[in-house]
């Protein structure tokens, strides 16, 4: 009791963290372009649970990370986070109108401006990265984590799970396909938070590579976790709309094995994921403690 009081407290001080490194590098809201800044923001603030930034900030902390370096990395994680999540709303994809307890941006700000701020918050990402420059003299290990988040999210990684997930909705899929999509259009942003903070403390690359086999699994669990709670739970406590998945006829980890067959995987991937990071000569006993939390999560 003790202790699941002391991980929350830890926790929401980690989120408040998070919270308060991605709001100072925010864009203004000025000018002409000032409502594209606006859906922006709007997005930005709307509260989700930061859980990248977080990971990104524990492994880097794992492997001795000390320096500021690492706060516009996880600004601009949760910017590429964002953006994806703002075009996965989007008609052309699940077509869904709620996100982190509100409006999603399309629905608000209108589908072209859905479109663009998804757009200008996947390179204002990068622009915000790039600032790690100037606040170490570590710029080799800078370059690793740009090559890594930029390699993560692209076609190589979310972007290309996002593509085969969208263009299999209501088609049969075999395992192998389903594990491609969620090991690209989850697994891989997890990858490229951990191992980015990996890489920014100057882990090598078989420590990098431990990090990617763990941060792949953790993303498989979470992704399954996500489809479980789409079944499972209701709009107010997810904050976006259960029963997306049925909407849009897709086939999930639900639907090939059943609730039950999903839940044991997800406590099965994340052991694995666990007894991955304890082979490594570096210990965060909070991060681990925070993968269990996330096999059950509630949103
Ligand atoms: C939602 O991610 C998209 C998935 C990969 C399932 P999160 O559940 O982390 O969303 P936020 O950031 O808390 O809103
Ligand atoms: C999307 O998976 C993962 C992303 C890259 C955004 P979902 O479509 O299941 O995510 P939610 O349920 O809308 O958050
Ligand atoms: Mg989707
Ligand atoms: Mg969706
Ligand atoms: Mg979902």
């Amino acid at each position: 009791m003790e202790n699941s009081k002391n991980f929350k407290k830890k926790l929401q001080e980690s989120r408040d963290y998070a919270e308060q490194v991605i709001r100072s590098y925010l864009p203004k809201e000025e000018g002409f372009a000032a409502r594209l800044a606006e859906a922006i923001n709007y997005s930005m603030t709307a509260g989700g649970k930061r859980l990248r930034p977080i990971l990104m900030y524990e492994t880097y902390r794992m492997f001795g990370g000390e320096g500021r370096q690492i706060e516009p990395f996880m600004a601009a994680m949760e910017m590429i986070h964002t953006h994806s999540l703002i075009h996965d709303d989007l008609p052309a994809i699940d077509n869904d109108e709620y996100r982190r307890g509100r409006k999603t941006t399309h629905a608000v700000y209108g589908e072209a401006l859905g479109i663009l701020s998804g757009d200008a918050l996947l390179n204002y990402a990068y622009e915000t990265a790039l600032c790690a420059f100037s606040l170490t003299d570590q710029t080799e290990n800078v370059q690793r984590a740009l090559q890594i988040l930029a390699r993560k999210s692209g076609i190589f990684g979310m972007l290309g799970g996002q593509s085969v997930d969208v263009m299999n909705d209501g088609k049969e899929l075999s395992p192998k396909l389903l594990d491609y999509i969620y090991v690209h259009k989850t697994s891989a942003l997890l990858e490229g938070a951990m191992m980015a903070g990996a890489a920014l403390a100057g882990a090598g690359r078989s420590e990098l590579g431990v990090i990617e086999a763990a941060a792949r699994s953790i993303g498989l669990a979470f992704q399954i976790r996500d489809d479980i709670l789409d079944v499972t739970s209701t709009t107010e406590e997810l904050g976006k709309p259960v029963h997306s998945d049925e909407k849009n006829h897709k086939v999930t980890y639900v639907t090939l094995r059943g609730l039950d067959g999903a839940c044991r995987e997800v406590d099965r991937l994340t052991a694995e994921a666990t007894e991955a990071l304890l082979t490594l000569p570096v210990r965060n006993e909070f991060l681990e403690e925070i993968l269990l939390w996330m096999a059950s999560r509630k949103n």
